[in-house]
């Protein structure tokens, strides 16, 4: 299991809540995972119902076998005084930092730059290990931007390439594009079973893919359960009112006349959605990956509802040496 889990999806599909559920399931038998977040928004902290993060590594959860989930806010301007630190090996950083111009720098940082310390903060928690010479984490798991701009974020060599001039930046980027790009890394696409997320997700594989970017898996997410077999879903699309009344009838429910029309429709829009399902379906089966599946949660997705993901993704492998 790669090292680095990258988890997009369009927005709305559960990029959050999947990266949650698969850290959990990650940190079984006393693995140790990290959650990452890298665009301010506060969502893990909001699903783990705890105070905003701060920009410091906490523990925030503990997995069914000991295991612990550790969670960080990633915040650009704090890893610009972090890598500053790491790589000028500044004492009395702030001071030093003034005079060098860095906290001028840090509010109006590039694009390209914001992104290369956001994936490096990441990069370096997955190659951070120690005094045992062990990693300190087992996995990193990032709650990363969505599909539209996933590859651009984490092709971060292309996007500091204009300011190579600044050494040791274009280095980080060599740096960091060495782990995106290694088998310690896997992108994976969250969607729902819907034509717009199917189709940003096999816009996605390509982009990615065209970058080099190593693709994990595609994780199809609040999938709902099938309540018709193919017979019902059939005899919901065809004709068979009188059918139906008579045995509604029989079944000695008054007024079954009236009671038809509305379950037909009810029955005949659930048959209409089971077909669109297969369609999209048949469209993920075509881009060949493997996926992940995951239910969806009638009482949301509470604390209790990312435990449950997270059984579900071990039980489809997550974890398994
Ligand atoms: N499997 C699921 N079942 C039910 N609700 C879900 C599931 N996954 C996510 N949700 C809900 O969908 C919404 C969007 O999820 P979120 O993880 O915030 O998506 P994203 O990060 O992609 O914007 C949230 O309200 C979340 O609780
Ligand atoms: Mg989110």
């Amino acid at each position: 299991m790669s090292r680095l889990q990258v988890v997009s999806g369009k927005g709305g599909t559960g990029k959050t809540t999947v990266a949650a559920a698969l850290a959990l399931a990650l940190a079984t038998e006393g693995k140790r995972t990290l959650l990452v977040e890298v665009e301010g928004r506060q969502g893990i902290a909001q699903l783990f119902e705890t105070e905003a993060l701060p920009y410091e590594e906490r523990k925030i959860a503990v997995a069914p076998g000991g295991g612990e989930v550790y969670a960080l806010a990633i915040d650009a301007e704090r890893a610009l005084l972090d890598y500053l630190q790491m790589f000028y090996k500044l004492g009395g950083a702030g001071r030093a930092l003034k005079k060098l111009g860095a906290i001028d720098f840090a509010t109006t940082i590039a694009p390209g730059v914001r992104d290369v310390l956001l994936t490096g903060k990441a990069c370096e928690a997955v190659r951070r290990r120690g005094r045992d010479g062990r990693p300190v984490y087992d996995h990193v798991v990032m709650d990363a931007p969505p599909t539209g701009r996933v590859t651009r974020f984490l092709n971060v060599n292309d996007e500091v390439a204009g300011l190579a001039r600044i050494g040791p930046i274009h280095n980080q980027a060599q740096a960091v594009m060495k782990v995106l790009k290694s088998p310690e890394t896997a992108v994976h696409l969250v969607t729902l079973l819907e034509e717009m997320p199917v189709q940003e997700t096999a816009d996605g594989i390509a982009e990615l893919r065209a970058a080099g970017l190593p693709v994990g898996r595609v994780v199809v997410n609040m999938v709902r359960p099938r309540v018709l077999d193919e017979a019902a879903v059939r005899a919901a699309s065809g004709e068979r009112r009188e059918e139906i009344a008579r045995t509604l009838a029989s079944a000695g429910i008054a007024d079954s006349g009236a009671l038809v029309g509305p379950l037909l429709e009810e029955a005949a829009g659930h048959a209409r959605r089971v077909e669109l399902e297969r369609a999209q379906r048949a469209v993920l089966d075509g881009l060949g990956l493997p996926a992940y599946e995951l239910p969806y949660l009638g009482d949301g997705a509470d604390i209790a509802g990312l435990y449950r993901l997270a059984r579900e993704l071990r039980r489809q492998g997550v974890g398994a040496a």
